[in-house]
């Protein structure tokens, strides 16, 4: 069963997730649900709080046409997706950054161009229970670090250009006014 998206103006994308304890039915379950909400609204990222809910967990799911880099590879060839990260850390990051546009269901119709580092470690558990370790680049690493953001309450608002910010003004109080008018 897919689940509403929480839109911004929504007080719980502001919260802090809380730690997961153990990866049991109920956190297999929000897993499946979250994938399928993710899926309906074509997304490649989501994290719990986008779903109303404060588990530190997000999806991702970004198919093999989306994990392309600047020289035509693929970025991450060896990463199997869908993935599930449940207290995810980033544990290290590559200098280099990249601007890229990007979007998120909290922010319907909303794109924007935001720095991230261009390759991240990251450890996290998975749906299984399992301690994992990935190396992401490239798009992958973006949603990492987009879906983490999430989970600090951190939001593509905050991460946008102050420019970009004034100029979406008029939309995003609208955005807050009808997130609020349906809560
Ligand atoms: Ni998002």
């Amino acid at each position: 069963m897919s689940l509403p998206i929480c839109t911004y103006g929504n007080p719980v994308l502001r919260q802090k997730a809380v730690e997961v304890m153990s990866v049991n039915e109920d956190v297999r379950a929000l897993a499946k649900e979250m994938f399928e909400t993710m899926y309906l609204e074509k997304g490649v990222g989501l994290a719990a709080e986008q779903v109303g809910r404060t588990e530190r967990m997000f999806v991702i799911d970004i198919p093999a046409d989306g994990d392309i880099g600047e020289d035509g590879q693929r970025d991450n060839p060896t990463v199997e997706m869908p993935l599930v990260f449940i207290n995810p850390k980033i544990t290290g990051h590559t200098d280099d950054v990249q601007i890229g546009p990007e979007g998120c269901l909290s922010f319907p119709e909303i794109f924007a161009n935001v720095e991230r580092w261009y390759e991240v470690d990251a450890e996290f558990i998975d749906i299984d229970g399992n301690p994992q370790r990935i190396h992401a680049k490239g798009l992958l690493s973006r949603a990492i670090q987009h879906e983490l953001d999430h989970l600090d309450g951190i939001l593509l608002v905050d991460r946008m250009s102050h420019v970009k910010k004034v100029a979406l003004g008029g939309k995003l109080k609208r955005m807050v006014k009808e997130t609020k008018k349906a809560l």
